[in-house]
């Protein structure tokens, strides 16, 4: 089957002056990884940092096509998950970048899902004052989202993200075929934020999806496709935006449900990220439309899309969530005020007024938000 499809790549471009780089998606395109390195940076070494499931399925492979092109690399892999985008986690990667070598004008390889990203990027940001990067994206999630954009970091013992920094990728490879090997449930969780750039801000990309989501998932085109147009969204976002002072807060489009939902159920394997995105999703959609800002209809398309891939909508969904009352409107809307800023007793949150039309809201009224979410948790 796989010889049969047709090879093929997609180049998005994040225009960011001289900060701008390539994003290259496609089958198999990982084969091209070293060449494209070094053309970009003739007679560079590199380091490989990524953890021991990628490591296991892909670090062959890629150390495999630096040394076609004559790029001497070493490996960093660290544990996977979240445990790793710590303190500990960014001494582990640093100490061992600079033990390789690594020196101002080489390049750091970050091969992995967004944990690895994230910290792998952070680590080239600061080492030495700041070395060039190059992203592997390996999950979807970080196909679509983590691997664009420049924000790099760690979590503090306080919360998600706290420490890190700006810093754009030179380069980022994205092999749809690297995504096969991923487990269904991280597949699903990162298709979230694909339909979530067809909901924020391009209704014909959203069609396309609930018309060839099926697709999507089994690979080939589709799935290029649909990842190329997320990246296109994100870099289009990016590049008006950097450092999110504006626009760029649409991508976080049911996040902030999302995130609270998260931190409930403590960052756990009961909820992925992408997961409480879809359930954030619908309830940012759910709440513009009880403020009468987008249909019912409208947000009930919303819903009904997710729901039909397979990911949770409601939270009822969440395991044990409502049953075991992990959260009541109080404990979120607390969890809520943690993550976003609130100015002036006034949330901001990213609202629909369509499908494929998001706003930025930022005068919502804390109270209405927390009728929503009680109405919400009676079940
Ligand atoms: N920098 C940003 O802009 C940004 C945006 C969104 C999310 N994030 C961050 O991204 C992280 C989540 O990313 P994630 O969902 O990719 O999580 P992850 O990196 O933990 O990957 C999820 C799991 O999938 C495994 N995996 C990854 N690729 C695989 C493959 N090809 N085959 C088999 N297994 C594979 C990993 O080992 C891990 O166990 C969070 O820390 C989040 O804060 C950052
Ligand atoms: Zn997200």
């Amino acid at each position: 089957m796989t010889a049969l499809l047709k090879r093929s790549e997609t180049t998005v471009n994040v225009a960011l002056g001289d900060r701008a780089y390539d994003i290259v998606i496609g089958r198999d395109v990982l084969v091209s990884l070293g060449a494209r390195i070094a053309s970009l940076r003739p007679g560079v070494r590199t380091a490989i940092v990524t953890d021991k499931t990628v490591a296991r399925h892909w670090l062959e492979a890629t150390e495999a096509s630096l040394a076609a092109a004559g790029i001497a690399t070493s490996r960093i892999v660290v544990d996977e998950g979240e445990a790793s985008k710590t303190y500990a986690g960014l001494e582990k990667v640093s100490e061992a970048l600079i033990a390789a070598k690594i020196e101002r004008n080489d390049l750091v390889v970050a091969l992995g899902g967004g944990v690895v990203g994230d910290l792998a990027g952070f680590a080239a940001a600061i080492l030495r004052r700041g070395v060039d990067f190059v992203q592997v994206p390996t999950s979807l999630l970080a196909q679509v989202d983590s691997s664009v954009g420049g924000k790099t970091g760690i979590n503090s013992p306080q919360g998600k993200n706290l420490v890190g920094a700006f810093h754009q990728p030179v380069l980022v490879i994205a092999d749809t075929a690297v995504l096969d090997t991923l487990a269904p449930r991280q597949f699903r969780a990162g298709y979230a934020e694909v339909a979530k750039y067809g909901a924020l801000g391009d209704e014909a990309f959203f069609s396309w999806l609930e018309a060839n989501h099926g697709e999507v998932f089994k690979g080939g085109a589709a799935r290029e496709h649909a990842i190329a147009t997320s990246c296109r969204a994100k870099a289009a976002i990016v590049a008006r935006d950097e450092r999110e002072t504006g626009d760029r807060a649409l991508l976080n489009l049911g996040h902030t449900f999302g995130h609270a939902l998260e931190a409930a159920t403590g960052f756990s394997d009961r909820l992925f990220h992408g997961e409480g995105v879809a359930v954030g999703m619908v309830l940012a959609a759910e709440f513009s439309a009880s403020l009468g800002m987008i249909s019912q209809r409208d947000a009930a398309r919303v819903a009904r899309h997710l729901a039909e891939v397979g990911l949770p909508t409601k939270l009822e969904d969440i395991a044990g969530f409502v049953q075991e009352g992990l959260a009541d409107a109080d404990a979120l809307m607390t969890l809520m005020a943690q993550d976003k800023k609130v100015r002036r007793g006034k949330l901001t949150f990213i609202l629909l007024e369509a499908v494929g039309r998001a706003v930025i809201a930022k005068d919502v009224v804390p109270a209405r938000v927390r009728d929503f979410l009680q109405d919400k948790l009676r079940v």
